[in-house]
């Protein structure tokens, strides 16, 4: 029987498999948890294929217990499920915005708990991943979560093989407040952490990183402010592609880049645009569209690109006398690089201001369904430049969140 008095982390696994049985029972079980609603936000991804394993692995670090638990659960945030029994019965749904992410995640985390307390009251050992949050795009990608599906959790779960040592734990009074929230002192921080930051394996701990305190080896090693940066952009990012999070929200959330870098990494959207074939070259910072040129596709002029194209780079290239040029580079199955010299003049010279204003707007994150609205409402006066502003829309739609594809 389990004992939450001895319970700890199990990252060694033995060879014995868990069977199917065992398995779906826990599972099973572990549904009774408490659930928002009664409508169990959550999804599963049982992952015992050993290539989809190794496929795994690299969005968590390659922490070994990924492609050595005999079981890989990730465990996902789920409106999807309700979203489309709503839309099936006649029923609006309105759960693509952070409040109903948060809801989904604390069903999802409450319901990994209750496995977890299961899984460990059978024999089995587990070790949650936390990394499951930093790059969720490559699980998104991997599982194939649709819209509204969100990786929270992941459990490696297989019979242990270790028996480590217990980890401590702070003393009651650190985290237990009656009545009010008390402030902590530095005087009851000392009293506090006291014995964790004498625990020997602590002490080696700030020994082996080389630094003066344990909270040092936090800050500065293990979970640090850039890396915490950097990964809430993307979590971000996640969260608005998954449809959890309005573009205003996003938008708001996401840095500024003035100066344009030399290089961004671009999408290359084709589609028809009043039975003409068009093409658009939207490049990006931090996935989200920074600046775009579009125009017909005209293979006399230059713009000849496989068929498999989708996506390369515009490099922007400043003369001597200060004139830029933008061109657009791709590498094709085999690893060749080709560039397309000067796309800006690729495409009707009309269109560069309105181009340059667009990609203006887009750079300060104005939210893409305000972009949108705003390129839709210009009246102007030539067909051909009505018709540029069209393709435009029809090039950033693919932006919006839960936006059909509209492309060829
Ligand atoms: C949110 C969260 C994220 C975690 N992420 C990882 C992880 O990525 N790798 C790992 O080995 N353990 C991870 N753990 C397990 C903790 O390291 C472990 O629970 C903690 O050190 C206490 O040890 P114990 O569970 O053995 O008592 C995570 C636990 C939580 C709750």
């Amino acid at each position: 029987m389990m004992n939450i008095k001895t319970r700890r982390t199990i990252r060694k696994y033995n060879q014995q498999p868990i069977t199917d049985e065992l398995l779906n029972q826990l599972l099973e079980d572990s549904a009774r948890t408490q659930t928002m609603g009664n409508l169990q936000l959550y999804s599963v991804i049982v992952t015992r294929d050993e290539e989809m394993k190794k496929r795994l692995a690299p969005f968590h670090f390659n922490q070994p217990m990924v492609t050595e638990a005999p079981v890989v659960l990730t465990i996902c945030a789920d409106f999807r499920r309700t979203t489309d029994w709503c839309e099936a019965r006649k029923a609006t749904p309105g759960y693509d915005n952070l409040l109903s992410y948060q809801n989904a995640a604390t069903d999802a985390l409450l319901y990994a708990q209750t496995f977890s307390n299961l899984a460990e009251e059978a024999g089995l050992g587990i070790c949650f991943l936390g990394t499951t949050v930093y790059m969720t795009q490559g699980i998104i990608d991997t599982l194939k979560l649709p819209a509204l599906v969100m990786p929270v959790a992941t459990l490696t779960v297989g019979w242990p093989d270790e028996e480590p040592a217990l980890t401590d734990r702070l003393p009651l009074e650190a985290f237990v407040h009656q009545e009010t929230y008390q402030p902590y002192s530095a005087e009851r921080i000392d009293n506090l952490y006291e014995y964790k930051e004498s625990l020997p394996e602590n002490k080696a701990f700030v020994e082996q990183n080389s630094k003066e305190t344990l909270a040092q080896v936090f800050t500065d090693c293990r979970y640090t402010k850039d890396a915490n940066e950097a990964m809430s952009i993307t979590l971000a990012e996640s969260l608005f592609k998954q449809g959890f999070l309005s573009s205003p929200q996003i938008c708001s959330s996401l840095p500024i880049l003035e100066v344009r870098p030399d290089v961004l990494e671009c999408d290359v959207v084709r589609f028809q645009n009043k039975r003409e074939k068009w093409v658009a070259f939207v490049g990006l910072y931090e996935g989200y569209p920074y600046e775009i040129f579009t125009g017909l596709m005209d293979d006399e002029e230059g713009i000849m690109l496989p068929k498999s194209v989708s996506s390369g780079r515009i490099i922007k290239h400043t003369s001597r006398n200060g004139q830029k040029r933008y061109d657009f580079q791709f590498e094709n199955k085999r690893g060749y690089k080709t560039t397309v010299e000067g796309l800006s003049e690729k495409f009707n010279p009309e269109y560069w201001n309105y181009a340059k204003l667009i990609s203006g707007v887009l750079r300060y994150r104005m939210p893409i369904d305000h972009v949108i609205k705003l390129v839709s409402s210009l009246e102007l006066d030539s067909d051909n430049i009505n018709s540029w502003t069209t393709g435009v829309v029809r090039a950033l739609k693919r932006y919006q969140p839960n936006a059909p594809l509209e492309e060829e």
